[in-house]
């Protein structure tokens, strides 16, 4: 029997695709932002001492909109460019929207209270905190239960797509076009001998991105929460392929012999990591690296690329709650990976997030 043509290879599909990707986009962020005013609002109602945060100016709200801009466009070329496939675009888990949204408001006013009564580190009687490191155990995100319950885990991908109206994926496929580069340098190996770890994987979206990149590579992912592995393992076993591999395990001690990753990526972790623990992430993840190998990077912006956003990057520590950010903002990540042993390191910047990839010399 005759396959049926992906919609997507079809040429009339092209523009109409674009609409579309463009409309779920501007839909999803005008959600976003209808959302977070609405939640600002009910907070000072219930909560009037709270206070707000300063808003950004106007200039600054459209060179932050420019950023969005660009960055959806980027994400539009790689997908033309055949970096990735473009249904990974539309990518959208709408039944968990659905699902899970009220979850977040229920969640809210207990998030308030704990904002309120300067609650940081609270959790739930029955979650186990030993045996994570002391830094770990935070509400980050003001999150209930932090990282560690079953509800933190399931609404986690929402709620950052709420807070970044609609563009966390988009920001973390801009690790695939370096990755994809770096991983050039092994054409040599078949396609299924390549092995990938990303680090964390938390509720695994950017595995499940991987695995639109590369379908042949093995895929591995280690995260310290118990409940966010086990929420990747059902998103990604949604996929065709082999499984990832999953590991709970602390970043700055990885299960892995020396040399044996291909490629790294890690998103969204350094922020909330104290200094020390900032440098043994990125020197685990050199020993564990293949020679010739590439580590890629995405976190969020810092002062120094983004002197404009200087007071989103202030606001954002307050808002919620980030005890690693502020030194973050500042710290220089080029010369941990340098000190680290890694070579060619190049950054980037898209929208909210900055990159980095580097090179494990030969
Ligand atoms: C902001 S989330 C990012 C998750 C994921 N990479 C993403 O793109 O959504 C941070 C993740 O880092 C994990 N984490 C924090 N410190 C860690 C450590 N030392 N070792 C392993 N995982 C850690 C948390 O459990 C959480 O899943």
């Amino acid at each position: 029997m005759q396959a049926l043509p992906n919609l997507f290879d079809l040429p009339i599909a092209e523009p109409a695709a674009k609409l579309a990707y463009e409309a779920i986009q501007q839909g999803k962020n005008v959600f976003g932002v209808v959302h977070r005013q609405v939640l600002s609002n009910l907070k000072s109602t219930f909560y009037p001492r709270l206070g707000k945060v300063d808003s950004l100016d106007d200039e600054t709200l459209e060179y932050v909109r420019n950023r969005q801009t660009d960055l959806l466009e980027r994400d539009w070329q790689d997908a033309q460019e055949g970096v990735y496939p473009v249904s990974l675009l539309f990518d959208q888990p709408w039944d968990e929207f659905f699902r899970l949204y009220p979850q977040v408001w229920l969640d809210a006013p207990q998030i308030w209270q704990r904002v309120d009564q300067k609650k940081v580190q609270e959790f739930a009687p029955e979650i186990d905190v030993e045996g994570y490191p002391r830094y770990y155990i935070q509400n980050f995100h003001h999150q209930t239960d932090g990282y560690l319950s079953e509800t933190s885990a399931e609404i986690y991908d929402l709620q950052v797509e709420l807070l970044f109206g609609g563009t966390a994926d988009a920001m973390r496929r801009r690790i695939l076009a370096p990755l994809k580069r770096g991983l050039a340098a092994f054409s040599s190996i078949p396609a299924n001998q390549i092995r990938i770890l990303d680090v964390p994987c938390g509720a695994g979206r950017t595995l499940k991105q991987l695995r639109g990149t590369f379908p042949d590579a093995s895929l591995y992912g280690v995260d310290l929460s118990p409940t966010y592995l086990q929420k990747a393992n059902r998103l990604i076993s949604q996929d065709r392929g082999v499984l990832p591999q999953l590991l709970q395990a602390n970043a700055e001690s990885l299960p892995y012999v020396d040399n044996y990753f291909h490629g790294i990526s890690s998103v969204f972790l350094f922020h909330e990591l104290p200094a020390p623990a900032r440098q043994n992430v990125i020197d685990e993840c050199f020993r564990v690296l293949r020679p010739g190998g590439t580590f890629v990077i995405c976190d969020s912006i810092q002062l120094d690329d983004s002197p404009e956003l200087k007071m989103a990057i202030n606001n954002f520590p307050v808002m919620m709650h980030e005890p690693y950010y502020r030194h973050y903002s500042t710290d220089n990540l080029v010369k941990r990976l340098q000190d680290a042993g890694f070579v060619d390191v190049e950054t980037d910047v898209h929208f909210m997030s900055k990159y980095l990839f580097a090179h494990k010399p030969v």
